[in-house]
């Protein structure tokens, strides 16, 4: 089978489309033949190994897996002897944070894992970008008690997890402004913010108005700028360390203050799974997804998401083996 393969730490130029050998499930494993997974900022530490912290999950020295990858949707094609939630023909999606052989035309997942089944009227390339990004955004929203929020601002809305996290303060009925590039208005406009405004532009910190939280989803601001537009008890929570990596003692430092900052260390990925299936039987989530590439193109994909400037998601399309 075709996989997307690496042997080192390092950037897109030493990715390789390799023919590696079909997996066998244990037996609580399914085999997925997959048909779409993302590039995503969480396959960044994967292929990078930074933060240097993110190699204790996917390698000390040299990678866990050569192949590479987080999330997959895809058909199962086999189920392990002791499997019991899953069988043969399920249509499923997951998402592993600590990375996973998924970069291929097929891999073997835990059933235990975080996986679910697919609606039946989504398609592999539009689920798949409901894993990632929604994880995180999920995890911003799990740290506070945002429902009493009278007015929430969204700092970098068109990432994968701003755009999924606007997309959730709709669907909560939580009223929020949010900050993003002027080409990006009208989409981020769309998907349910009361007012955008465009950082190229206009300063968002002079526009009058405070807020009881500012997420900043794609950690470019830090929680000194954003005090001047939090309310009194507002919080700052942010996707990012911050600049020498101050949103890691902030919550301590700040914990007495008027105004605090909360750094949401991401957990139970299948509770997002679950509440993202929630929002999508709403009807009440859309995928962003900025463009899908084949797999034999994996490298340009790694390259835009390298980027920093995809538009909510970049999916590798491995339909055509
Ligand atoms: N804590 C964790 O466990 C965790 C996990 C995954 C990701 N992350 C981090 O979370 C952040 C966001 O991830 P993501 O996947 O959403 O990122 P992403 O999809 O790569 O976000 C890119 C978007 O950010 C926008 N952007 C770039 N510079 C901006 C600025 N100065 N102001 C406002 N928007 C800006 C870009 O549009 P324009 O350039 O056109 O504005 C682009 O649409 C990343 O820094 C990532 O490393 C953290």
């Amino acid at each position: 089978m075709k996989a997307i393969c690496r042997d080192n730490y390092g950037g897109p130029e030493i990715i390789e489309i390799r023919e590696v050998e079909k997996p066998q499930p244990k037996e609580k494993e399914i085999l997925v033949r997959v048909y779409a997974t993302t590039v995503n900022r969480t396959d960044e530490g994967v292929l990078l190994g930074k933060p240097k912290i993110f190699r204790l999950f996917t390698g000390i020295s040299t990678p866990r897996h050569a192949t590479l990858g987080t999330d997959f949707a895809g058909i199962i094609e086999a189920v392990g002897s002791e499997v019991t939630r899953y069988k043969v023909g399920d249509r499923v999606w997951g998402f592993s944070d600590s990375g996973h052989p998924t970069q291929a035309e097929y891999t073997c997942f835990p059933e235990k894992g975080n996986l679910a089944k697919i609606p039946d009227d989504w398609d592999y390339t539009s689920i798949v970008a409901f894993a990632e990004g929604a994880h995180y955004a999920r995890n911003f929203l799990n740290k506070v008690d945002f429902k009493s929020a009278e007015k929430i601002l969204v700092y970098g809305a068109t990432g994968a997890i701003g755009s999924a996290m606007v997309q959730m303060l709709k669907y909560e009925g939580i009223p929020f402004d949010a900050v993003c590039a002027g080409k990006d208005v009208a989409l981020i406009k769309s998907l349910g913010a009361d007012k955008v405004i465009d950082y190229q532009t206009a300063d968002f910190t002079s526009e009058g108005k405070k807020y009881n939280f500012v997420f900043d989803a794609v950690g470019k601001s830090n929680f000194g700028t954003c005090k001047k537009v939090l309310k009194d008890k507002g919080v700052y929570i942010s996707s990012e360390l911050g600049p020498g990596n101050e949103n890691l003692y902030l919550p301590i430092t700040t914990m007495f203050s008027n105004q605090k900052v909360s750094f949401p260390f991401p957990v139970d990925v299948s509770r997002s799974l679950a509440y993202v299936l929630e929002m999508i039987n709403a009807g009440a989530f859309m995928p962003v997804i900025e463009k899908i590439y084949p797999y034999t193109e994996a490298v340009a994909a790694y390259k835009h998401m390298l980027s920093q400037q995809k538009v909510g998601n970049v999916v590798l399309d491995f339909s055509r083996g």
